[in-house]
């Protein structure tokens, strides 16, 4: 199991769609199945959208649960690509027993580093598509035609927790349990820090070298 770790705007969600194609695994990413909860309609997600709309965490119990369910579907069998998830310590602490008892481990916890200073104007800039959420950003990675996926074809959308004013709650009260998750995996032996700052296509390069010692993730003969 791979797990992305990152600030809101670091990156996550941009690398774990290159990792989930480069090793065919799924990308399971907490805050997508939130937003598609709350599009249902379901309980779950009209829960989750105030913490949400706030800028704070959904609480444990709630993320947690809703995680192990999806981690139980068979194309999770293999393995996958965490994204937003852990974000705090018990969230990291629930995943490493659930893994134990499914016979696996968090073999690396990958953090894309970059400075808050850069996250709020990356996340207002932020495109999306409406299908899969390949992301774009309208100067530093625009896509080929406006408003439509390079890679789906589908119409770009914002997300309404990237206006300015959440954004900036979002890094207030987050950054605290980042930096919790991130010493859990330090102290763990498996984390793995890299610069976020460089472009998309180098951050993958240095993620996928940050992999390479690790037998099951070895992509080279
Ligand atoms: P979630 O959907 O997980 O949002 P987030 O963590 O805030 O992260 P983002 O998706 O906003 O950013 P990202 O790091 O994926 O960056 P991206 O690749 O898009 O969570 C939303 C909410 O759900 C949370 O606030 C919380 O309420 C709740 N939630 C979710 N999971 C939870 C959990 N486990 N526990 C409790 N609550 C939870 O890139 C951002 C922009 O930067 C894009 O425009 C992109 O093009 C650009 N970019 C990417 N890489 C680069 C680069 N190298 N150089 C320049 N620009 C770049």
């Amino acid at each position: 199991m791979l797990v992305l770790l990152g600030a809101p705007g670091a990156g996550k969600g941009t690398q774990a769609h290159v990792l989930a194609r480069h090793f065919g695994l799924p990308r399971v990413a907490t805050g997508d199945l939130f937003r598609g909860a709350a599009r249902d309609g379901s309980p779950l997600g009209l829960a989750a959208r105030g913490y949400m709309e706030r800028g704070e965490l959904v609480p444990d119990e709630i993320t947690v649960e809703m995680l192990l369910e999806r981690l139980d579907a068979p194309d999770a069998e293999r393995g996958a690509i965490l994204d937003g998830f852990p974000r705090t310590r018990a969230q990291a602490e629930a995943l490493d027993r659930a893994l134990a008892e499914r016979g696996t481990v968090v073999d690396a916890a990958l953090l894309v580093d970059v400075p808050t200073g850069e996250l709020l104007q990356r996340l207002t800039g932020r495109w999306l598509c409406g299908a899969v959420g390949h992301t774009y950003h309208e100067t530093a990675y625009p896509p080929r035609v406006p408003g439509i996926c390079d890679i789906d074809g589908s119409a770009l959308i914002q997300r309404d927790d990237d206006r300015p004013e959440i954004v900036k709650a979002r890094l207030e009260k987050q950054l605290g349990a980042l930096a919790d998750v991130v010493e859990h995996y330090r102290a763990a032996g498996v984390l793995q820090a890299v610069d976020g700052r460089r472009p998309i296509a180098s951050v993958t390069n240095d993620l996928l070298d940050a992999i390479e010692p690790i037998p099951y993730w070895r992509t080279s003969p």
